[in-house]
């Protein structure tokens, strides 16, 4: 065997020298034997350098003649060496994406951002185990494609998962995994036969986007601290309901089970009515009774149950299922012009592995002790000015909400935190016609190592001494 350092250089060498043009298209290139000698390296390490570039089509070979340069032009060259890649996010303005200079920029703000889980707690060594047994384990398989709804040791873990945890009874056979809860409602709006919805509102945004994009109508309907008003579906004649009664997004409000009973009786008075469940981040509820899925409570196949990975794993994991209700089911599966499955393999059988070793539920047991913990903090620390200060939302998830009741406005709680180098996001991104002055915040991604020092920033900006 050459030695592949050696091989590896010298195909990087004369690939570059191509690319750089010092070879032209059909120009002759040195025989083998001759840069064996004038390098003076082995005939087999050449002999693996420039199948390389056979390969990837760097040149090409005649018979009887030696080898040739390719026209590079015609191919998708990936060039490694470039000296603009090397570059660190610093020195390249023009490449840097929004996201890298947004996190650049949280290093130094102290941010209550949403859609952050606290990374540090995450059991790396287990799940990097669970990576490397689904690649020995499932070498070839793991590279084609699969089942549409996804992988079914995943759907099975699923199906137990939502079982023990929301009382939600499935058949694997009516979950779909897929790689957003935008994705997968996007999914449900093709599977309902011309769907009309009511949505909360305010609202959880990618809905209003998907509709808006698929021209499907909707009404908003407002959000009470009970959840959703019920009384208006009465003024209207839609058929499907988009909620998050666990804790809704935004307010953070908890749907009672007065509401939840009578939202499932809506929904289980005409054939065509449908409730959607986006169970979102249920796992994480500090205070109170559990509350059972609506899912759990419905025993006419009403309920289209909807949840992610984003919060119980990690954001970037990119995995939401989707339980169908069975009337649904055949619907779906006579879909034309169905997606592949957009989760890769290896990925879904890494969670499988994680749910079936028992690895999930402790990590979630750990993680909801964790957030309990840094709420309570944040909570406790507001607790002397709730004169000024309306907590709401607080009872489970990763955000709260803040009403400012000391008569600062919203531009000047706005430079205050920036004086403060904080940074808070106003409520009324998500609801343009309110007037209280009013706050969401996350706090999932906060380290507790800086916790202090964040919630005396919003102390600081929001409570007049
Ligand atoms: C209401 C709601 N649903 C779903 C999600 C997660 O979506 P995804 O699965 O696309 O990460 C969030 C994230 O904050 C959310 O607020």
């Amino acid at each position: 065997m050459p030695n592949k350092h050696l091989y590896l250089n010298l195909y990087e060498n004369l690939k570059q020298q191509i690319i750089e043009g010092q070879y032209q298209s059909d120009d002759k290139f040195p025989s083998k034997r001759a840069l064996s000698q004038h390098l003076s390296i082995s005939h087999t390490t050449i002999e693996h350098a420039y199948q390389l570039l056979l390969d990837e089509g760097y040149i090409y070979s005649k018979p009887r003649s030696g080898y040739f340069v390719s026209d590079i032009e015609t191919l998708p060259i990936i060039n490694r060496n470039a000296t603009h890649l090397n570059e660190s996010p610093n020195q390249t303005n023009a490449y840097s994406s929004n996201e890298v200079s947004n996190n650049e920029n949280n290093n130094e703000t102290l941010a209550f951002n949403l859609s952050e889980i606290d990374a540090e707690y995450f059991p790396m060594k287990q799940f990097r185990k669970y990576a490397r047994d689904a690649f020995e384990d499932d070498q070839l398989s793991l590279l084609q494609r699969t089942n549409p709804k996804g992988e079914w040791q995943l759907r099975q873990e699923i199906a137990h998962y939502l079982f023990n945890s929301r009382g939600v009874t499935c058949h694997p056979e009516q979950i779909i995994i897929g790689s957003s809860t935008e994705q997968l409602i996007n999914l449900v709006t093709d599977i309902l036969n011309k769907p009309q919805f009511y949505i909360e509102n305010p609202s959880y945004p990618p809905i209003k986007k998907i509709l808006d994009k698929k021209q499907i109508k909707y009404k908003q309907i407002t959000v009470e601290k009970t959840g959703i008003a019920l009384e208006a579906f009465k003024k209207f004649n839609h058929n499907v309901a988009y909620v998050t009664p666990s804790h809704q997004f935004p307010t953070g409000y908890v749907m009672n089970l007065k509401k939840r009973t009578q939202l499932i009786q809506w929904a289980q008075q005409s054939e065509q009515r449908y409730i959607i469940e986006d169970d979102y981040d249920s796992e994480f509820r500090y205070f109170g009774k559990p509350i059972p899925a609506l899912q759990s409570l419905d025993t006419k196949d009403k309920v289209i149950y909807i949840s992610t990975f984003s919060k119980s794993l990690y954001p970037s994991c990119r995995m939401a299922y989707l339980v169908l209700p069975k009337n649904l089911c055949s619907r779906y599966d006579t879909l034309s012009n169905k997606e592949s499955n957009t989760v890769p393999t290896h990925l879904q059988k890494m969670v499988a592995s994680f749910m079936e070793s028992g690895s999930f539920e402790r990590h979630l047991n750990k993680m909801r002790k964790v957030y309990k913990a840094k709420l309570k903090f944040i909570i406790d620390a507001l607790t002397p000015y709730q004169e000024q200060l309306e907590v709401n939302g607080a009872f489970a998830g990763m955000h709260f909400t803040l009403t400012v009741r000391n008569g600062l406005t919203l531009e000047e709680c706005l430079k205050r935190a920036k004086q403060n180098n904080l940074k808070i996001i106003p409520f009324n991104e998500y609801d343009q016609n309110l007037q209280d002055v009013k706050f969401i915040l996350g706090f999932g991604g906060i380290p507790f190592s800086k916790l202090e020092i964040h919630t005396q920033a919003l102390i600081k900006t929001l409570i007049k001494k």
